[in-house]
């Protein structure tokens, strides 16, 4: 048997889950569904369902991981009661590596343009458009880079690949953000943008499609409902506060979220005041994908020399973040052939990397018909029944001792904790019937 990682440090694991959690979801995802829903309607939204909906979901994933020490297929089969359960966990490994096969592409392009103002600047102007281009040969070579990288930092294991990966890249992501935020605000326009972000249109607040929106991006954001959590919560020493670091990592994520708005959104409008089409004739925002790819390559340009740097900078950070996510969803189902069918790691890795990658290949070949599909199927569908299976089986199936158990090694009093007490309720009963409304609005 091969023995299991486990983080070095509660900070290891912050790092890690963090890490996990803040991707493109955030720095690019949710700015952009903030700007289509309301500015800081959908902010104020977000960060309550952050709290009602993903905390105790996330809560229930380390709970569960910790007490099993295994992946999502390897718990259900330890824990009594989870015979049934187990196809959902096969189900698990799937998601997360399908998610993986689309999520590598959109972070390729990111990386595509880390190059492209290289290449423009050594005066390789046919390589510059190349790299901005939607050309095949492009997708493939920059989506095959990024798999490289996330096999090679997952191969090396929990500390020596995810822990001390997540740790050194963290911290140079939020450093990024905060002085790319400051630079926005001294540029014109930025004053117009800053006020959608922060002066909420509380008639919104209760539009259903921003309700909508918001609670799926809190689940996507969080990485729920395809065992990354469970696997990492596997990692945990039995000395952490589970509740704790839950907390510490929710707090991450939506304050990353928040200051990634505090960089877009006033971009947007910079763009926006440079000339950019931002907003179509009706005043609306254009989707999400272009602005990004848009207006914020023209907001680097407006810059003049300082531009190339900038925009270096920039997609470095997305590529950074999005190498952190993906590492999360490679770990699922290489932590199911390590601990159920005693693989070794490296080799474990390269085979189920290059899978992944096979279907990252057949997506980007079948662009139009597939690229969508891929995406709706996992993250409107498969994660939220997950997610829902999971609430249920921790509320209704797990035995209630053996959770306090669980909580008690790193939090002696967890029996007679508000946190117990209030958790336990929303994870058998709201976060469910928030979560199946979700899934049957994404049928509908
Ligand atoms: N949360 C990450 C983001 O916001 C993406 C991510 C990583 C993810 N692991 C996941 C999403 C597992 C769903 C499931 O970009």
């Amino acid at each position: 048997m091969n023995k299991r990682g486990e983080f070095s440090s509660s900070i290891g694991f912050i790092m890690a889950a963090a890490g996990s959690a803040i991707g493109l979801g955030n720095i690019w995802g949710f700015p952009s569904q903030t700007a289509k829903n309301g500015g800081a309607a959908f902010v104020l939204v977000y960060l309550i369902l952050a709290f009602i909906i993903a905390y105790p979901a996330l809560m229930a994933e380390l709970i569960i991981g910790r007490h099993a020490n295994s992946n999502p297929v390897g718990a259900f089969q330890k824990i009594k009661g989870g015979k049934f359960f187990i196809p959902a966990g096969y189900l698990g490994l799937l998601v997360a590596g399908l998610i993986l096969s689309f999520y590598a592409i959109v972070a390729g392009w990111m990386i595509a343009y880390i190059f492209e103002p290289v290449f423009s600047s050594l005066g390789m102007e046919a390589l510059a458009s190349w790299s901005k281009s939607n050309e095949i040969s492009r997708n493939l070579i920059f989506t095959t880079i990024f798999y490289v990288l996330t096999i090679l930092i997952i191969s090396g294991g929990v500390q020596k690949g995810i822990e001390k990966w997540s740790t050194r890249l963290m911290p140079a992501l939020l450093l990024i953000i905060v002085s790319l935020s400051i630079y926005v605000m001294t540029l014109d326009g930025a004053t117009e943008g800053l006020r959608a972000y922060l002066l909420p249109d509380f008639t919104r607040v209760f539009e259903p499609a921003l309700l909508v929106s918001a609670m799926g991006q809190a689940f996507f954001s969080l990485s729920l409902g395809v065992g990354t959590m469970l696997v990492y919560g596997s990692y945990i020493s039995p000395k952490e506060n589970l509740s704790r670091l839950g907390i510490y990592v929710t707090l991450a994520d939506v304050f990353i979220a928040f200051l990634a708005g505090l960089m877009i959104i006033p971009a947007i409008y910079v763009a926006a005041a440079n000339g950019a089409e931002i907003f179509d004739e009706a005043g609306n925002l254009i989707e999400g994908g272009t602005i990004v790819f848009q207006a914020i390559p023209q907001l680097f340009t407006s810059m003049g020399i300082m531009g190339m740097p900038l925009s270096i900078i920039f997609f470095l950070l997305m590529s950074i973040a999005a190498l952190t996510s993906s590492i999360s969803m490679l770990e699922v189902p290489v932590s199911f052939a390590v601990d159920n069918l005693d693989k070794n790691r490296n080799i474990a890795t390269w085979v189920i990397g290059a899978g992944f990658w096979l279907i990252s290949v057949i997506i980007i070949l079948n662009f139009d018909r597939l690229f969508d599909f891929i995406i709706d199927f996992t993250t409107k569908f498969s994660q939220p029944l997950l997610g829902l299976i999971f609430c249920i089986f921790i509320g209704w199936v797990m035995n209630r001792n053996e959770i306090l158990k669980e909580l008690e090694k790193g939090f002696p009093d967890a029996r007679y904790s508000m946190f117990f007490k209030i958790w336990r309720f929303f994870v058998k009963v709201i976060t469910p019937l928030l979560i199946l409304g979700v899934f049957i609005h994404s049928l509908v």
